[in-house]
């Protein structure tokens, strides 16, 4: 057996934040952003919504598609670099707003690959017999954390709010679901994109320092990212593609983590696959992390681009570094 996706569900925030908008924030313009990022607007939360808020919006969408109920779950993995809290994790927090029973709930802490993670874990579990209906959730509150000021410019006009999530079921050796997942990390860039505080490295009472300094904004070395960025999502296509015995050619869609366009087309031209067999809704949601997959996965369901039969590459790369991919057949 292996693991299927049986439901796949999507959620934003309703507030639409363009680019004009940000420009009234900060020094930047909505040229800049475009032709940079290919953004031209994004989703961010009202005040106090949050993560988990999110990410039961995206399940419950998820469920109604697969047909199963919170009672029938037997296992939560949630995926966030932006938690409501610093613990206890997200996965907790959702089992509690679904109602389900005390079934074990897990978070992944993988940033931008955390739903590749995620759906790894998942189809082990479901591989290894030990659980049938896993919940796998993506979603993030980026805007709460963004320094929306000329100072945070880089990073704030890319980043957006939004939660994915999917239902996964065994599946047949030979039918539907997740043929291969490979994931890599390399934290000698850990530095390259990071968030250092809150940390635990000092005592809480310097925290005040480390905040008039900025150290709790994200910060980017973004020619770097996009260096490594487009070389290892071209690398993870072609190692999980090798490994089920296929080729580019083979690939009805590939679904890449919503990074930037300006990536997603760089990598598509490498690959030599053409635009119309690569999802991007980046230029809608922004960079929504962890959730940018299933975001994607759920759009191209419903506008009809996944077909049974399809062969999905589902690849992603970010803060770790970490990145990774899913071969899977719908
Ligand atoms: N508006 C206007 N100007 C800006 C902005 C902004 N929002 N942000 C930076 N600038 C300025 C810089 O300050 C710099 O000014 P200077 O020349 O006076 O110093 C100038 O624009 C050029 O900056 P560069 O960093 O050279 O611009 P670059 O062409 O490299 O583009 C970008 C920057 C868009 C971040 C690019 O490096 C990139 O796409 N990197 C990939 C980052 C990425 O996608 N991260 C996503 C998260 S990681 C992931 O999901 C995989």
């Amino acid at each position: 057996m292996h693991a299927k996706f049986a439901g796949v569900g999507h959620f934003v925030p309703e507030r639409v934040v363009t680019n004009h908008d940000l420009a009234s924030l900060m020094d930047t313009t909505d040229s800049w952003i475009v032709e940079r990022t290919g953004i031209s607007e994004r989703r961010f939360v009202r005040e106090g919504q949050g993560t988990s808020e999110m990410g039961e919006q995206a399940a419950r969408a998820a469920m109604k598609m697969a047909g199963v109920t919170p009672s029938d779950l037997d296992f939560i993995i949630f995926a966030t670099l932006s938690p409501d809290y610093m613990f206890p994790g997200c996965g907790v927090l959702l089992q509690n707003r679904l109602g389900c029973a005390t079934i074990g709930a897990l978070d992944v802490r993988t940033q931008c690959t955390g739903f590749i993670y995620g759906l790894a874990v998942a189809d082990a579990f479901i591989r290894m017999g030990m659980y049938k209906r896993i919940l796998l959730v993506g979603a993030e509150t980026q805007s709460m954390g963004l320094d929306l000021t000329t100072r945070g410019r880089d990073i704030a006009v890319i980043f957006g709010d939004g939660a994915g999530a999917a239902v996964l079921v065994p599946s047949e050796d030979d039918g539907p679901g997740v043929m291969e997942t490979i994931l890599h990390s390399e934290g000698s860039h850990a530095k390259e994109l990071w968030m250092e505080v809150p940390t635990c490295l000092v005592p809480t009472t310097r925290t005040p320092e480390l905040v008039a300094e900025g150290r709790h904004f994200p910060q980017m070395n973004g020619r770097e990212v996009f260096r490594h960025a487009t070389r290892r999502f071209v690398e993870a296509v072609d190692e999980v593609l090798e490994r089920v015995g296929k080729t580019r050619d083979d690939v009805d869609l590939i679904v890449p983590h919503q990074a930037n366009k300006r990536i997603s087309d760089a990598v598509g031209e490498r690959l030599g696959i053409p635009p119309a067999r690569i999802v991007q809704n980046v230029q809608r949601f922004g960079n929504t992390t962890a959730a940018s997959i299933p975001i994607a996965l759920s759009e191209a369901l419903q506008e009809g681009r996944v077909q049974p039969g399809h062969l999905l590459v589902l690849v992603a790369f970010g803060s770790g570094f970490t990145w990774g991919a899913s071969a899977v057949r719908w």
